[in-house]
């Protein structure tokens, strides 16, 4: 592997394939730090809905925005600017904003250069769209984790349902839908499998299973 003492590993796919769960688990196994990079979009997203900017018809607001915005985890946690906004950017709103503001040239340039910044350093398991293909062209490990659509909306439509939302089954499969063609058709580093990547099918796989996998994989890596 090189003589770097630190590996980057690059988890990308579509909403709701279980990416984060694994890297959590992957990242505390080998004692890196784990980057949501979804929920640097989603921070961002929280920060022009609160100061009203439309990004797509005011770049120097947007500009003058990111200039100023800070994007960090602590233990688990997502801060923007310092503040505690983890449950936050979990709403439609946000989520819908972030859809639609990360496909933006200013936006994306920002928060890669963040993104690579933090694993400069230091071990990272990273998930996201574009971190094989763009972020970590390099990196030591590339993972692409993806599961039927209908999966995917039947896993979320038990947590919403958990939660006490009201969503029916139809309406979270035509968001993932919906979401999966935006993030894989924008122009600029769409949700797209590197070649490189390895590709992980959790159609019917426990999440334990394809952990274990994983970290099997990397740790032959190390
Ligand atoms: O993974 P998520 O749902 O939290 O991501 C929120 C949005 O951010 C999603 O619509 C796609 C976008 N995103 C991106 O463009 N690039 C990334 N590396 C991660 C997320």
């Amino acid at each position: 592997m090189g003589t770097n003492s630190h590996i980057k590993v690059a988890i990308d796919g579509p909403s709701g394939a279980g990416k984060s769960t694994v890297a959590k688990r992957i990242a505390s196994a080998i004692g890196a730090d784990y980057i949501d990079t979804g929920a640097m979009y989603r921070a961002v997203a929280l920060k022009l809905l609160r100061c009203g900017i439309d990004p797509e018809s005011e770049p120097e607001r947007l500009s003058d925005m990111l200039s100023t915005t800070t994007v960090d985890f602590r233990s688990g946690s997502t801060l923007l600017d310092g503040q505690d906004v983890t449950g936050e950017i979990r709403t439609p709103e946000v989520t819908a904003m972030a859809s639609a503001s990360s496909a933006l040239r200013q936006i994306r340039e920002k928060l890669v250069e963040l993104q690579r910044e933090m694993g400069r350093s230091k071990s990272v398991v990273m998930d996201g769209r574009d971190i094989g293909t763009n972020v970590f062209p390099d990196a030591e490990c590339k993972f692409y984790m993806t599961a039927s659509a209908e999966e995917r909306a039947r896993r979320r439509f038990a947590e919403l349902s958990a939660a006490g939302a009201r969503d029916s089954y139809a309406d979270v499969l035509a968001a993932i839908e919906k979401r999966d063609y935006d993030d894989s058709h924008r122009a600029l580093n769409p949700l797209v499998r590197a070649e490189d990547a390895i590709l992980i099918d959790t159609d019917g796989i426990g999440i334990e299973d394809v952990t274990d996998n994983m970290l099997a994989y990397i740790e032959s890596l190390l």
